[in-house]
């Protein structure tokens, strides 16, 4: 699927989170990286139908309107918020359950089974989420964003929190998903895009201000390495 922003922007207030965002995502993943406040999560936000983008902004599925197709717009999307939206006295099993009823789907036990196992929390399926830790928390949201095999999976800052070997389970996760579908991911940690990003939008003040394949942004800017990239853009040398 093709999923194409043209000039997207948001605005609280007199305040600008995102401004005239244009982008094609087709199959992938996509890495944004960007400083605090850099819009990756308002993005996010839009794209996963949570807020709404101004007016004069165009998302369009496949060429068509989201606007025009609402619901089953949505029945594409998986979203794993940067803030997790737990169920704090829901077991895992029964938030997944919960989860699977709100998207519509239908006969999913043994899609969450399985799910559940490759996060590493099914033998925790019948314990109540407020009582996990931060990375068990990060690890069932990511595992109800994939709860029906999104086309379009949006993750806001996923590995935030999970251990070195969770986030090699989840490297290898988002891989073999992304092989014919969209994933877009935002995370501060950069050694996670070089491993596994096809493509890499930085972002500015609500803007694109680079975007292209790892090797490609390092060539164009002279550089070795992605966080050297990222610190001759936002980097203030004397500061540090
Ligand atoms: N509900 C809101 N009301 C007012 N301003 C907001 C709101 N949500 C976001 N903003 C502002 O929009 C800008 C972009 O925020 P956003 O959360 O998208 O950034 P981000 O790139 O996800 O940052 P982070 O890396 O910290 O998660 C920021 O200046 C933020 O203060
Ligand atoms: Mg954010």
């Amino acid at each position: 699927m093709t999923l194409e922003l043209k000039n997207v922007s948001k605005h609280y207030k007199k305040k600008s989170a995102l401004n005239g965002f244009t982008y094609s995502f087709s199959s992938g993943i996509y890495a944004l990286l960007g400083p605090n406040g850099a819009g990756k999560s308002t993005l996010m936000n839009i794209i996963a139908g949570v807020i709404d983008a101004d007016k004069g902004s165009g998302i369009f599925l496949d060429g068509k309107s989201i606007d025009i197709l609402g619901d089953e717009y949505r029945s594409h999307i998986g979203f794993m918020p940067q803030k997790s939206a737990l169920m704090d006295s829901f077991s895992a099993l029964r938030f997944m359950k919960y989860i699977s009823g709100l998207k519509g789907l239908k006969n999913t036990d043994s899609e969450i089974g399985e799910l559940l196992r490759k996060v590493e929390l099914f033998d925790n399926r019948n314990e109540k989420c407020g009582g996990f830790s931060g990375g068990m928390k990060q690890r069932l949201m990511l595992a109800q964003a994939m709860l029906g095999s999104p086309d379009i999976l949006i993750l806001d800052e996923p590995t935030a929190g999970l251990d070195p070997r969770q986030r090699v389970i989840f490297r290898n996760m988002v891989r073999g998903y992304s092989e014919s579908k969209t994933v877009i991911v935002s995370t501060h940690i950069v050694s996670d895009i070089e491993a596994q990003a096809d493509c890499i939008i930085i972002m500015q003040s609500g803007k694109i201000a680079a975007s292209g394949s790892n090797s490609a942004l390092l060539t164009q800017y002279g550089c070795s390495e992605l966080e050297e990239l990222y610190m001759k853009l936002f980097g203030e040398k004397d500061d540090i």
